[in-house]
């Protein structure tokens, strides 16, 4: 992930709420309703792939003090005329340096949209998208800022999200149900972001070519295990590991938009979520874990709704423990 992100753990800012509007506070990144629109994760399903980005429409954009025009709920929607709208224009010094992971501006190339454009995928998991006046449109609808942000590309920018889980055993190897749920309780792979410093599943940016497969599987070792630090022989060990595991197909969990505070109207966050699950313990597990790369902190963390985590993680937790029929919320009983 560290292709698309600055450091904006220490941009901590906190503005005014405007009654009416599904305003939000980006603290160092993480975007919380005040006007608690999220359905409660105790008792909501899994959010629809249409959900209304609530995220998207934070009132200061992650690591800058750019503040995005308001967008009321019910002008969202690009259907909704809304001859006022005035979206911000904004794009991150860092973005327009041109890093590799970055597209140039608009009008400086031709890029391909709702295409695989040589090596950069720019089709949506959504379908496909509107492109007006050459730049294309969230397919969320509106976010009240327009250029890239923090995001490298125009349209989509694809990530992927390993969730690795384990049952949760006690010294004797019997695994734990919860107290109150009675329900076994699961384990994942959690990481601190060092750009934000929130808790998340170690997901990253999927390179231009690459297979989400390989994503998955490079973005664990890279941030869980610290593979790019670790010795040859520990390398060859944590490769068979990881490999064996994720040679597995996978349960996937969420393929689609993301609602993430990076979103713009002309750029946003789409992943591919996969619960890959060591049953018996025996596999990953048992590696040591060791935080590389853009994790700050790795940790075995119980699946459980009151553990707030990075942009749309907690849904996708939520789905893993209805799949696998383990403990979520204390009212699950
Ligand atoms: C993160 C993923 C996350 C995605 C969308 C990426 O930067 O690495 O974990 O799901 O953004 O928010």
């Amino acid at each position: 992930m560290k292709r698309v992100f600055t450091n904006w753990a220490g941009s901590v800012h906190i503005a005014l709420a405007i009654v009416g509007l599904p305003y939000g506070v980006c603290t160092g990144g993480y975007c919380k309703a005040i006007n608690s629109r999220v359905p409660s994760v105790c008792t909501s399903a899994f959010v629809s792939s249409s959900a209304m980005h609530i995220k998207a429409r934070c009132s200061v954009y992650p690591g800058s003090d750019t503040h995005r025009f308001p967008v009321p709920d019910d002008k969202v929607s690009w259907a909704a005329d809304w001859p006022e709208y005035s979206p911000v224009n904004y794009t991150a010094p860092s973005v327009l340096k041109k890093p590799v992971w970055a597209d140039p501006e608009i009008g400086s190339f031709s890029p391909q949209f709702n295409s695989l454009d040589g090596s950069v995928d720019r089709r949506s998991h959504e379908g496909e998208y509107t492109v007006q006046d050459d730049r294309p449109l969230n397919p969320r609808g509106r976010t009240g800022l327009n250029g890239r942000g923090l995001l490298g590309r125009w349209g989509p920018n694809h990530a992927a999200d390993p969730i690795v889980t384990r049952w949760k055993r006690d010294s004797a190897g019997q695994r734990v149900s919860h107290a109150m749920s009675k329900l076994p309780v699961l384990q994942f792979v959690s990481i601190k972001r060092k750009d934000c410093g929130e808790w998340a599943i170690p997901g990253g940016m999927v390179d231009p070519g690459e297979l989400v497969s390989l994503t998955l599987q490079r973005e664990f070792s890279e941030e869980a295990m610290n593979s790019l630090q670790a010795s040859q022989q520990e390398r060859e060990k944590i490769h068979e590991r990881i490999t064996q595991l994720f040679s597995a197909p996978g349960f996937q969990v969420y393929k689609g938009y993301v609602d993430d505070p990076r979103n713009t109207d002309n750029s946003w966050m789409e992943t591919v979520a996969v619960n890959f699950h060591d049953e018996k313990g025996d596999s990953v597990s048992e590696l040591p874990l060791e935080a590389g790369d853009d994790a700050g902190q790795v940790s075995w963390f119980d699946v459980d709704s009151s553990q707030p985590l990075y942009a749309s993680h907690s849904r996708f937790l939520q789905t893993v423990a209805k799949e696998r029929k383990a403990h979520w919320c204390v009212m699950d009983q």
